[in-house]
């Protein structure tokens, strides 16, 4: 019995915490707001989001090539993009307590409020106070537009403009101190992280910290087709931090200011773009749920014209259902020419290929399939997410947690128990771990652990998602077997340790 639809929010966060996934960065010093460390087994798991990612998309492709491009970049290159312009978010300040909100985060709360439904959007806003209601905007275009487009849970990004109709004219209250009609004028915030560079802080030192992979692929692009004669369809791809200064973050690491992008620019023939852009939002659907995401709680949303980014002809995004309701974890968008032809223009280097067919040169278009390696992580653990009803060695009824992670992604990949911590069951325990770890056949973590009961170790396996646990007991000294116990099923077989690696490799397959 998966017990994902009452899981929440606290529940998950403490198994992280409790089992080394996750920890708060500077906890010792208080924490920083929304930024996250990720412990042993965190590093695992999301090593192997990205691993599984790379393998899928790179390794098993012949139209791919990947880069790792720096993540300081000349300041030209954001403005050149667009991103020192319009990389923005509006924001209100309240002028009662100075707290400042994104107001495209406001709206959708006045409409859930009306509707009583706060829970639905609670990914959308984070400084809110839950026991919030409020009196008068269903009828506010903005659900009037949620409800022509059928979405049940999700609202449109709205414009700037329209944003700032409805707060002049609205009664919404501060969600912190509740004041009525004290937000200020919405702005445009721009949300890059800068820093300087050298030992002069002035104008000319100024920098940022990027805020996607992206621009990285595009002021690459020559350099990657004559290096390796590359001619489109074909795809670069990066797996790398960004950084920005959002106004609200929350919801654990769904919405952070430093996290890791898995992103690919796939160049294609104008004209040809379109056809791609379903081609690659099928594909990447399709990884998800080959990772073991359950398909109903995936869907597609196309943007409206209204909430596209600047730099987007189209965009569709992955949405996952979360504990808090539906989030995206991914865009899939047709960048069209912009990208190339605004370096091309900003630093006077042509940017395109050469069509033989044509005889010309041809500026590519560009689809952008577009992942949060953390919002990854984040679905995969929330689906994973399992309670069932068990009964514990002393026969007692007991619930089981386990996160059933596709043996892909799961931190542990096999764990070697002797029955219990005896000196005559260490060496030869010791000597199967040792046999397993060293055999090749195993991609990723095989752990040792004899603290605790069996039963115990067995459970604590489960909660970290170990898809296999080979236990050694007494019976082994004589006959040479180990029991390999299932997480799932916690069916237990007898296996010869001759072949025992293989054996687990085959069942981790
Ligand atoms: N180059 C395109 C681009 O960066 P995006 O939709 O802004 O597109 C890509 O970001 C993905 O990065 C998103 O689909 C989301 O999964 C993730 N992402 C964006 N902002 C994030 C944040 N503040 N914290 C964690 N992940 C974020």
């Amino acid at each position: 019995m998966s017990n994902q639809p009452s899981l929440d929010l606290q529940t998950l966060t403490s198994l992280c915490k409790r089992r080394g996934f996750l920890f708060q960065s500077s906890e010792i010093y208080g924490g920083l707001a929304s930024t996250w460390d990720y412990g042993p087994l965190g590093v695992e798991l999301k090593n192997n989001v990205k691993a599984a990612w790379w393998k899928h998309f790179v390794w098993e492709r012949d139209d791919m090539v990947g880069l790792d491009a720096s993540i300081l970049m000349h300041p030209d290159v954001w403005r050149a993009s667009g991103h020192a312009a319009h990389f923005s978010d509006p924001l209100v300040e309240c002028r009662e307590c100075n707290l400042r909100f994104r107001a495209d985060h406001l709206m959708p709360w006045k409409v859930y409020g009306k509707m009583g439904r706060q829970k639905d959007f609670l990914g959308y806003v984070t400084d809110i106070n839950p026991e919030w209601s409020l009196s008068d905007e269903a009828d506010s275009w903005h659900y009037a537009l949620a409800r022509k487009r059928g979405y049940k849970d999700h609202v449109a990004k709205p414009t700037e403009k329209s944003v700032g109709e409805l707060i002049d004219s609205s009664d919404i209250p501060c969600p912190s101190c509740k004041s009525v009609g004290s937000f200020t004028e919405p702005r445009q915030f721009n949300q890059m992280l800068t820093t300087h560079l050298g030992p002069v802080q002035d104008d000319a030192s100024l920098t940022f910290l990027r805020p996607e992979t992206a621009q990285g692929i595009f002021v690459n692009f020559d350099n990657v087709i004559t290096a390796t004669r590359r001619r489109p369809p074909f795809g670069i791809a990066q797996i790398g931090k960004a950084f920005r200064n959002e106004i609200t973050t929350g919801n654990f690491i769904f919405r952070t200011r430093e996290f890791e992008i898995m992103e690919i620019e796939f160049f294609v023939k104008p004209g040809e773009d379109n056809e791609w852009h379903e081609r690659w939002t099928r594909e990447c659907m399709a990884w998800y749920t080959e990772l073991g995401l359950d398909q109903a709680r995936l869907r597609l949303r196309p943007h409206e014209p209204d909430e596209l980014a600047h730099y987007s002809k189209a965009t569709s995004d992955i949405e996952y259902k979360f504990p808090w309701g539906w989030g995206e974890i991914q865009g899939i968008a047709n960048r069209a020419d912009f990208d190339l032809r605004a370096h091309t223009q900003a630093s006077g280097q042509a940017l395109s290929y050469f069509d033989d067919a044509a005889k010309q040169h041809v500026v590519p278009y560009v689809i952008e399939p577009s992942a949060g390696v953390d919002r990854a992580v984040m679905a995969f653990l929330a689906d994973a997410y399992t309670e069932e009803e068990a009964v514990s060695a002393k026969g007692k009824p007991e619930t089981r947690v386990l996160l059933k992670l596709h043996p892909t992604l799961a931190p542990v990949k096999v764990a070697v128990l002797p029955l219990s911590r005896n000196e005559r069951l260490a060496p030869t325990a010791r000597e199967v771990h040792h046999l397993v770890r060293r055999s090749g056949a195993i991609d990723g973590l095989v752990q040792y652990d004899d603290a605790q009961s069996i039963g115990r170790r067995y459970r604590r396996q489960d909660e970290v998602g170990t898809p296999l646990c080979v236990t050694v007991d007494f019976d082994t000294l004589d006959d040479q077997a180990v029991t390999v116990r299932d997480r799932d099923t916690m069916t237990q077989d007898r296996v010869a340790i001759e072949g025992l690696a293989q054996e687990l490799r085959r069942r981790l397959e």
